[in-house]
């Protein structure tokens, strides 16, 4: 009988270490300790026994169920820690590899001319304005001395919005970043340096009209800021912007409501057949307007005129984008054709600054 048990105890642990897989470990549990297992049955049988014969043959029978649930116990455990490497090994990531960002998109050369136009202004010292969208008549007109009969309203194609404000002020598309030149005065002491970047909008669609565009605004205003200031500040920004160093520049005189004396500025250029070469040639490109703070606009804004003075400047962003990186259609801008920014866009990682270079 002694014999019997220790003949199944090896069959059932050789049957435990065969198991390679937590299934088959269960098959070999179920068929020793299950209802119908081996050691039941064997546990069953014990009743038609002897007292004397029962008591060993089960003390036996105990003995040999608690080694094989032992036994389970220790190769599940062992299988458990095999899959988990197995899973570990076939998950394994190398987290010491170098990342390879696959740049899918990229940088609208409006965003990145801007980002120009900052680093350029920002080395010499200009800090950022800026103001709303939604702009009301005396900012975007009366305040910049353009009074409700001056004819340079009829020029600005403006978008009026159906409502009135609380007050009953008249608002607008901001029809040109001329008002954050207000809003900036009206914020801040003298001395001020600031540009202002943003969108502008305008009734007109043609190859060189959009109605929404963008301009940037220079403002400066101290107690000795003179024409001189503004030919010097503006010659720098354009040699640095378009990354030639003897850029020829003219200052024209010109008119604008909100500086006195105004001027134009252009830059030397050669044109031949569609070819445009900047820096070159005798040809001149009119790029931007310019002039001394009107007193009256100083006024508005409660800046003392017999005190202090300045000069301001609006530039084209979309127009300067375009002369620099040879794009022909100002509409295709805004198309977000995929090809087309491709083709133009910028590299997400490559920020103009100063020290390594604008985008060339
Ligand atoms: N606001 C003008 C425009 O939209 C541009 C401009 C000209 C701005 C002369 C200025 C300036 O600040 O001084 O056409």
């Amino acid at each position: 009988m002694m014999d019997q048990i220790e003949a199944l105890e090896q069959e059932l642990l050789a049957a435990v270490a065969a198991a390679d897989d937590l299934a088959a470990l269960e098959g070999a549990r179920v068929a020793a300790l299950g209802k119908k297992g081996r050691i039941t049955e064997q546990m069953k049988g014990l009743g038609g026994l002897d007292p004397e014969a029962r008591r060993s043959t089960g003390a036996a029978l105990n003995a040999v169920k608690d080694r094989v649930a032992a036994a389970l116990d220790a190769r599940t455990a062992e299988l458990k820690r095999a899959e988990l490497s197995a899973r570990l090994l076939a998950e394994r990531i190398d987290v010491t590899l170098p990342a390879r960002p696959a740049a899918a998109g990229t940088i609208h050369p409006i965003s990145q001319t801007i980002e120009e136009l900052v680093a350029i202004f920002g080395d010499m010292g200009f800090a950022l304005a800026e103001g709303p969208d939604i702009e009301d008549d005396w900012h975007n007109f009366t305040a910049l001395n353009i009074g409700p009969a001056h004819p340079a309203r009829q020029m600005h194609d403006t978008f009026y919005l159906a409502a009135e404000r609380d007050d009953g002020m008249e608002t607008v598309l901001r029809t040109h970043t001329s008002p954050v030149q207000i809003r900036t005065m009206l914020s801040q002491k003298p001395p001020i340096r600031v540009i202002c970047p943003g969108r502008t909008y305008r009734s007109d669609y043609d190859q060189t009209h959009t109605p929404m565009f963008h301009q940037v605004e220079g403002l400066v205003i101290g107690e000795d800021i003179t024409l001189a200031h503004l030919k010097g500040c503006i010659e720098q920004f354009l040699r640095a912007f378009f990354g030639v160093e003897n850029l020829k520049t003219r200052f024209r005189p010109s008119y604008f409501p909100f500086t006195e004396p105004s001027v134009e500025v252009d830059i030397g250029c050669r044109r031949s057949g569609d070819e445009l070469k900047i820096g070159e040639g005798d040809d001149w490109l009119e790029i931007l307007g310019s002039g001394m703070v009107h007193p009256k606009v100083l006024a508005h804004c409660g800046i003392d005129p017999t005190r202090y003075q300045g000069f301001a400047f609006g530039m084209g962003i979309e127009r300067v984008a375009m002369l620099k990186y040879g794009i022909p259609d100002l509409r295709t801008f805004f198309e977000a054709d995929l090809r087309w920014l491709k083709h133009y866009g910028f590299v997400p990682l490559d920020v103009p600054n100063m020290a390594q270079g604008l985008a060339r």
